[in-house]
């Protein structure tokens, strides 16, 4: 009996230790994660933001001009912790370094992290300077870590330089905040190999808006050129003959953070339209496009659409938008590619009999939600209202090549049908500004 409990107890010891030799023993992590780049506070810099799970020693980057194979300048930045809403509150490390006097048009390698561990080595390449250049970007919404259709296709043309920038048009990850975050990280794991190599500029959806939007916020890091502050849900910027806006539009659909922040936004995007719209600065940047999550269109009619039109407590983009003769906007949101014709206040305002995109007589619309999540496509309707005028629920995502300040080429790319061109398109303006509508 006594020698049965000895052994039992020696047992018990034995165990002991083993468990808590494997909790001492436990992996710590501090190597480089999830990094991706971002336009910096001037057009000479690019911000990069990464993650570790646990605090490292330092954040820095180091960089230099590809051709000279050698990191000639060093950037130190900060980390913060984030800690996630969920039940485990998960812990992790922010990141983020300004990659400054960058030369335009110049390839840089670079890579970030600490003494405690490097990322991989990765490489980016500057804007050419000034407004006489062709900006490619990549436009899409809706892209998450389960079924992201389109994710291997952009990452291989991104490594091949095919897009100098993504914008990506709100709802990420399909949640980041999902078990405790992991989502989220591996998400960020996913866009790496795009995100490294281009500015990922980022607007917010109706799913990031968990614990008042915590993970977006932390994970991104938007500025608006000339503007010090990271501000992730409205910024503009100067890209090329582009002034690029983007917004949040989901401040519409969850009021209960407050209306303040509609207000706040709706007052900046005047001020930043208004500003834009000074002849000297509509001459450099003709184009004005924006971007924001929530359509103020869809094949269906919604009258009531409130982000459009407004309502007694809250206004609508569309006048302001019309008002300051905005050339196009980017929405997402609807699982799907929709390109409406010329349309406000739900008229149709073709510009010529035979070319509705020579000289619009209104903003254009486009909706770029398909490229792939956990919630697939919607279905595409089968009798839409009058000024829908293509759509394809193909997974997909938008190519957008401003050729100058009079022509933009539109191209949308289906996943299904292994990247071939679906809808093409000229947008062509002779005149920008208010004054288009008339002209
Ligand atoms: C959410 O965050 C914004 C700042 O981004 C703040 O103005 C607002 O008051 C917050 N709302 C809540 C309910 O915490
Ligand atoms: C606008 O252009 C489209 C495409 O050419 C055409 O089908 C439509 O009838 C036009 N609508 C109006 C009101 O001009
Ligand atoms: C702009 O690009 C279009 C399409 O390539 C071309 O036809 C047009 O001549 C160009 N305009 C100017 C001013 O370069
Ligand atoms: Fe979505
Ligand atoms: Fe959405």
């Amino acid at each position: 009996m006594f020698s049965k409990l000895l052994i039992f107890f020696i047992g018990f010891i034995v165990l002991t230790i083993e468990v808590n030799s494997a909790e001492s023993w436990k992996p710590v992590y501090i190597q480089p994660e999830q990094l991706h780049i971002s336009l910096g506070e001037q057009p000479t810099e690019i911000v990069a933001t990464w993650t570790t799970m646990e605090k490292t020693s330092d954040s820095i980057c180091h960089y230099g001009e590809e051709s000279k194979q050698s990191f000639d300048y060093s950037s130190r930045g900060y980390q913060q912790k984030f800690i996630d809403g969920g039940p485990k509150k998960r812990h992790m490390y922010i990141h983020r370094v300004y990659m400054k006097n960058l030369q335009p048009d110049t390839r840089y390698i670079y890579h970030c992290g600490s003494e405690n561990g490097w990322s991989e080595l990765f490489f980016f390449k500057t804007f050419p300077k000034g407004n006489e250049w062709q900006p490619r970007f990549v436009i899409y919404g809706d892209l998450g870590n389960d079924n992201a259709q389109t994710m291997s296709m952009l990452q291989e043309e991104i490594q091949l330089g095919h897009h100098d920038l993504v914008t990506h048009v709100g709802d990420f990850a399909y949640d980041m905040h999902t078990d405790n975050a992991l989502v989220g990280d591996e998400f960020m794991r996913q866009i790496q190999p795009i995100a490294a190599y281009v500015p990922y500029q980022v607007m917010a959806g109706n799913h990031e808006r968990d614990y008042n939007y915590s993970n977006y916020n932390h994970r991104f890091t938007m500025h608006s050129q000339g503007e010090k502050e990271i501000n992730n849900h409205f910024w503009s910027y100067n890209i090329g003959p582009v002034h690029l806006i983007a917004i949040n539009t989901d401040f519409w659909e969850h009021i209960q953070y407050g209306t303040h922040m509609i207000e706040n936004q709706f007052k900046w995007l005047e001020q930043d339209l208004k500003r834009a719209n000074e002849p000297e600065n509509r001459k450099k940047q003709p184009w004005i496009i924006t971007m924001g999550h929530h359509p103020l269109y869809y094949q269906a009619t919604r009258p009531d659409n409130k982000i459009r039109i407004g309502n007694e407590q809250l206004p609508g983009l569309e006048p302001l938008l019309y008002k300051y003769g905005v050339d196009l906007s980017f929405w997402a949101h609807d699982h799907i590619y929709t390109r409406f014709l010329p349309v406000y206040n739900e008229k149709i305002f073709n510009g010529t009999r035979q070319d509705p995109y020579f000289n619009p007589k209104s903003p254009v619309h486009i909706i770029t939600g398909s490229a792939g999540c956990r919630e697939f496509v919607t279905p595409v309707h089968s009798n839409p209202n009058p000024y829908t005028a293509y759509v394809s629920n193909d997974y997909g995502y938008t190519y957008m090549t401003v050729l100058n300040e009079t022509h933009i080429q539109l191209r949308q790319i289906s996943r299904n049908q292994m990247g071939k061109i679906i809808d093409e398109f000229m947008l062509v303006k002779e005149k920008h500004g208010p004054e288009a509508w008339l002209y």
